[in-house]
């Protein structure tokens, strides 16, 4: 029924003003809502070209990459195109003193050199169906939130089991417009992903954490990665004989180029956004929750900087980890000035007011509708002080000071023997040999005391998080401890847990002699005490109300499509696969600027600063510059094109997404999105909302004049679609359509694919994925 609802209001809606932009769609969507509108921005393609069940198409050449970010296949091998930061973890995890791909880089000479990383996944989308009316099955508006769920949790049981898969398909559903709508995604997914080239940091993070999240950009932010199958083109573990993967359809790159104005379409698989949000809900973000978080990730980065600048051991360990701290503090601090800076709040209240002027006029939407707005603010205050505390706990205890990870794996390997005993602990502890190993290879326990005891600080202080605070007071004071400093001595100075070898140790006992150990671990103990204050104050609570948050506003978002039946509505981002697009077009970042969509290597060398741990460029890039030696690759008046910008609406996850043009081609590479215009995943707002992609041609310039490795460009498609089609300078290739590349049977026998375990622990099969510099 609903489902009938809001398709019939879809297609009423698809005359709509051109704005462009705004909107991430479902890419077998496109047909119905969008595929005019696009066609009429200039792309040539169809929305069957973009996306089809029965033939290659686009989304055919579009892989989740490790589940955090997207990349696309640009050769009939199974070639891959990242981002750097997207690979960081990766690329950090082969990288040594003696062989130091972050600094230098790294280029396979053939296929023998490529590098396995164990954990990572490639994962195809076959396709996409609607399971709206068997996923609301005997749901019913009396029914409260929790019967509600149980009976969607067994209808998407039994969908799972009824639902005939291919060989190696997995199923797998999600919720759209927060719960009115159900999709399911039919994937394939390969685990045998190889790094194959990755530029110095110099070029890939050029800019690095003062650039990032900024315009005018220089980053050259690409990494190569292959997949790799089994004898009959199957998913398979890695093993050596296995062999590059032949996909149903590869991007061709094109060397043309864009102009302002042109036609792009970013592909890929976005995060999350939360575009229809109440205002009270806007409002505690931009003035509570945004500010707090903020405040702690700045002290901790402040500490992690000055660490990283005595030496570069600890440059290479904490880089990554400093990027992804750094990523979310930094997009939030813009995110806040763009929700003031673009009245949000007032946007918010303007709609709120036509909804209710919709209810006022109908005694129907009135009596079906009228509660939510004042619900919503009721719920938004009482959630306050718990959301808070939420957001102390998690970026303190769960992410800052590193330790607590350790704690964490210590907690579970004490449970999984409440669980199962010693079977439950000894299969628990062989899946940490991998974590413990990893954590540590980065882990410097005077750095992480420091952080300790100047979060702890905070902690202890945290406005308007009263109960969280009091915990820590107390703790204090129950242990007759003066201050926060003294608190990390203590705690710093006797923890095994700041110890791998003693760690191991530990845990390598009886179960029973480990878990008395754990237990009387300083560190472990603290943790323990400030946890369990947090459980029973804090996270019951907020789960109970979020919950009704979170049914407030399914109704809310269906209560909105049915009172704006002209409106085109958009589903929220849930890192599914997704279509946006806009066009190559600048903005006013401020009053009296206005910045040009396109950045050259004249700019690099304007930005570069010999010996800089952020600006300097390698050697090798200056002297291709000092000769414009630029090969195929630069523009018609003779400049080497670096970044570009566009009105894509993109979020998180979107890194590594192709930037199309309106043929199909690849032209660019998504990596960020303007500062000013971060508050797009709340509010998008087309005058500032920008997403920043890589040149197409500066990466295949670096692939191939700088790292000489012109062997991987000779496996990709390059075509010239402008001067093809007005016959100038000829092509060898055809361009346009979708190549198709032949698809060798897959073998229906093997075993499907292996998922994540619940608890987010690696399975034995999936290893732990490193750090990626993108991260929130
Ligand atoms: N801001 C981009 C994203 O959200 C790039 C992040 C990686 N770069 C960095 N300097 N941290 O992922
Ligand atoms: N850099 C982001 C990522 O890793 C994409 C930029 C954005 O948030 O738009 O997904």
């Amino acid at each position: 029924m609903k489902n009938r609802i809001l398709l019939v209001l879809f297609l009423l809606s698809t005359t709509f003003s051109l704005r462009g932009g705004e909107g991430m769609w479902l890419p077998q969507l496109l047909k119905a809502l969008n595929e005019g509108e696009m066609q009429t921005m200039g792309m040539k393609l169809t929305a069957e070209q973009i996306y089809s069940v029965n033939q290659g198409s686009l989304k055919d050449a579009i892989v989740h990459f490790g589940g955090f970010c997207t990349s696309e296949v640009i050769s009939d091998q199974g070639l891959l195109l990242t981002n750097h930061h997207c690979g960081y973890g990766q690329i950090q995890s082969h990288t040594s003193l003696e062989k130091n791909y972050i600094k230098n880089g790294f280029w396979a000479k053939n296929l023998q050199e490529e590098l396995a990383n164990p954990g990572l996944f490639a994962r195809f989308i076959v396709r996409i169906d609607d399971v709206t009316e068997a996923m609301l099955a005997g749901v019913s508006d009396k029914m409260g939130t929790k019967e509600r769920q149980s009976q969607i949790d067994k209808n998407m049981a039994a969908l799972k089991v009824n639902t005939k898969l291919g060989a190696f398909e997995e199923l797998m559903i999600r919720p759209f417009y927060h719960g009115n709508q159900y999709f399911s995604f039919t994937t394939v997914t390969y685990n045998d992903v190889r790094l194959v080239g990755a530029p110095p940091e110099m070029i890939g993070k050029f800019g690095a954490d003062t650039d990032n999240w900024e315009w005018p950009r220089h980053t050259g932010d690409f990494a190569l990665f292959r997949i790799y199958a089994g004898p009959n083109n199957e998913p398979a573990e890695y093993n050596e004989n296995n062999k590059p993967y032949n996909p149903k359809h590869f991007l061709p790159i094109s060397l043309d180029g864009v102009e302002e104005g042109d036609f792009t379409l970013i592909f890929g698989f976005p995060g999350r956004t939360n575009q229809y949000l109440p205002g009270v809900a806007v409002k505690q973000l931009v003035e509570t929750v945004n500010p707090a978080r903020i405040a702690i990730r700045d002290a901790a980065l402040k500490i992690l900087d000055a660490e990283m600048r005595k030496d570069e051991k600890t440059k290479i360990q904490y880089a990554s980890k400093f990027a992804r701290i750094a990523n979310y503090w930094k997009k939030w601090i813009g995110e806040n000035q763009g929700l003031i800076a673009t009245n949000a709040l007032d946007k918010k209240a303007n709609l709120e007011k036509e909804f209710e002027a919709v209810l006022n006029s109908s005694l129907t939407m009135k009596s079906k509708y009228g509660d939510i707005l004042p619900k919503f603010e009721s719920l938004y205050n009482e959630l306050e002080p718990y959301v808070l505390s939420r957001n102390y706990y998690n970026e303190i205890m769960g992410r800052n000071i590193e330790a607590m990870r350790i704690v964490g794996y210590m907690r579970r390997l004490i449970s999984a023997h409440e669980k199962n005993g010693k079977t439950g602990y000894d299969k628990f502890k062989e899946r940490l040999s991998g974590p413990i190993e990893s954590f540590y290879k980065n882990y410097n326990p005077k750095i992480d005391q420091q952080v300790f005891s100047t979060l702890t600080k905070m902690y202890g202080n945290a406005d308007g998080a009263k109960e969280i605070a009091a915990s820590m007071q107390n703790y204090l004071m129950g242990n007759g401890i003066r201050d926060y400093e003294q608190l990390a001595q203590k705690v710093f100075a006797n923890s095994m847990i700041l110890d791998k070898n003693k760690v191991l140790q530990t845990i390598n006992q009886s179960p029973e002699d480990a878990i008395k150990k754990i237990k009387g671990d300083p560190l472990f103990k603290f943790a323990s005490e400030i946890n369990s204050t947090y459980q029973d104050k804090i996270a019951g609570r907020y789960t109970e109300i979020n919950s009704e948050i979170n049914d407030l506003q399914r109704r809310y978002m269906e209560g909105l499509i049915e009172a704006f039946p002209d409106k085109r509505f958009w589903p929220d981002a849930n890192s599914t696969m997704r279509v946006t697009y806009g066009k190559v077009q600048g903005y006013q970042p401020r009053d009296g600027i206005t910045y040009n969509p396109l950045t050259t290597l004249d700019g690099v060398i304007a930005k570069y600063k010999p010996g800089d741990y952020e600006f300097d460029v390698p050697k090798k890039l200056l002297q291709l510059n000092a000769l414009r030696d630029y090969g195929d690759y630069a523009t018609a008046d003779g400049k080497m094109p670096v970044c570009f910008l566009g009105s894509n609406h993109t979020t998180g996850g979107n890194s590594g997404s192709p930037a199309i043009d309106a043929n199909g081609n690849l032209v660019g590479l998504n990596f960020d999105r303007v500062w000013e215009g971060t508050m797009s995943d709340i509010n998008y707002d087309p005058s500032i909302c920008r997403n920043i992609m890589v040149d197409a041609r500066y990466i295949l310039f670096i692939i191939d004049k700088y790292a000489g490795a012109g062997h991987l460009v000779k496996e990709m498609k390059l075509v010239h679609p402008r001067t093809d089609m007005s016959g100038n300078k000829s092509s060898k290739k055809k361009l346009n359509k979708p190549v198709p590349a032949k698809q060798p049977g897959i073998n229906p026998k093997s075993k499907r694919q292996k998922a994540i375990s619940k608890d987010g622990m690696p399975t034995k099969e999936q290893k732990v994925v490193p750090y990626n510099g993108g991260g929130r």
